[in-house]
């Protein structure tokens, strides 16, 4: 079977690590390098937290340091989710290697060359690096297979009223690239909110043994109690579903929509706008919004992809 050639962006928070660890078991990918993004926590914190991520899953795919700072806007950070160190609080040995030498937009683009029509890019940060690449090298779009990011809801928002984290942290850089004529699929709120693991099902998870489950469990903790806190059902793993998503859409529910990201307003600062429930219907309708996930059909998939682990 051949391997699906796979960028991965992250501003490596906690959903951002499972991520990883879930990238990392599966087969059907060939990951060709891994950005990171100012996001959840400052660039030098998700850059390590990445770097000793990939250590705990012995993961050798080269890093690239991203953007410290949106393109536009003032600086937002997710800590009260995340913790201040981005990884719940929980303390990995230091990473056992650095970054490459190369900038994220520079390695993404070459990286886009080498395989030009393959390379399918996942995103599940602010799109900062997304957007710098867009704006150095104009024929970047053309080169992708599609853009499969965790970012944006069709309805309600995480950080405002009206906008997801990912995009409000840089609303403009996210405008970039649904205007750019690449399709994306848009895993946003409206799937990522039911891709939940309740306490007892993320207990079950750490019981299963191995040092990544463990992990996953205890620094996922703080941000649980944060989404408990708001009576949710358990802690959503956004990162990682969209990550399942790209490899197999069999357990989503998706559309085909206009989307475009509202970067005028005052109070739909970051908005993803989307035609898919107005009966007023916008051209082009390129990119897929997802809405759904069969959620236990997630989890057990995931509960899967951990076990391989125990190998
Ligand atoms: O809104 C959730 C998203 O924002 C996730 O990617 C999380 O890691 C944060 O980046
Ligand atoms: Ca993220």
């Amino acid at each position: 079977m051949k391997k699906i050639p796979v960028w991965f962006d992250c501003d490596t928070g906690v959903d951002d690590a499972i991520a990883l660890l879930v990238l990392r078991q599966l087969d059907e990918l060939e990951v060709i390098g891994v950005s990171t993004v100012a996001g959840n926590v400052e660039l030098e914190k998700t850059t390590e937290n990445t770097l000793r991520v990939l250590d705990l899953c012995k993961a050798p795919y080269p890093v690239y340091r991203g953007a410290s700072r949106p393109m536009v806007r003032d600086q937002i950070t997710a800590a009260a989710v995340h913790g201040e160190d981005g990884l719940g609080g929980i303390v990995l040995p230091p990473a056992s290697r650095g970054v490459e030498a190369a900038a994220a937009w520079d390695a993404l683009y070459q990286a886009a060359r080498a395989y030009a029509g393959e390379l399918v890019l996942v995103a599940v940060g602010p799109l900062t690096n997304v957007g710098l690449t867009l704006t150095k090298y104009k024929d970047f779009p053309g080169l992708l297979k599609r853009v499969v990011i965790m970012g944006g809801a069709a309805v309600g928002g995480n950080t405002s009223p009206a906008a997801e984290f990912n995009i409000f942290a840089d609303p403009e850089a996210a405008a970039m690239l649904f205007d750019a004529g690449v399709q994306v699929a848009m895993c946003g709120l409206d799937m990522t909110m039911k891709a939940y693991l309740t306490a007892e099902e993320l207990d079950a998870l750490g019981d299963t043994g191995t040092r990544q489950a463990r992990f996953a469990r205890a620094c996922l903790q703080r941000a649980l109690a944060y989404e408990l806190s708001l009576k949710l059902p358990g802690i959503s793993l956004h990162d990682p579903s969209a990550v399942m998503y790209a490899v197999d859409d069999s357990m989503f529910k998706t559309h085909p929509a206009w989307v475009r990201v509202e970067t005028k307003g005052k109070i739909t600062y970051g908005k993803t706008v989307t035609d898919l429930y107005s009966d007023k219907k916008k051209e082009p309708r390129d990119h897929l919004v997802v809405v759904d996930v069969d959620r236990e059909a997630f989890k057990a998939r995931l509960f899967e992809l951990f076990d391989r682990y125990r190998a």
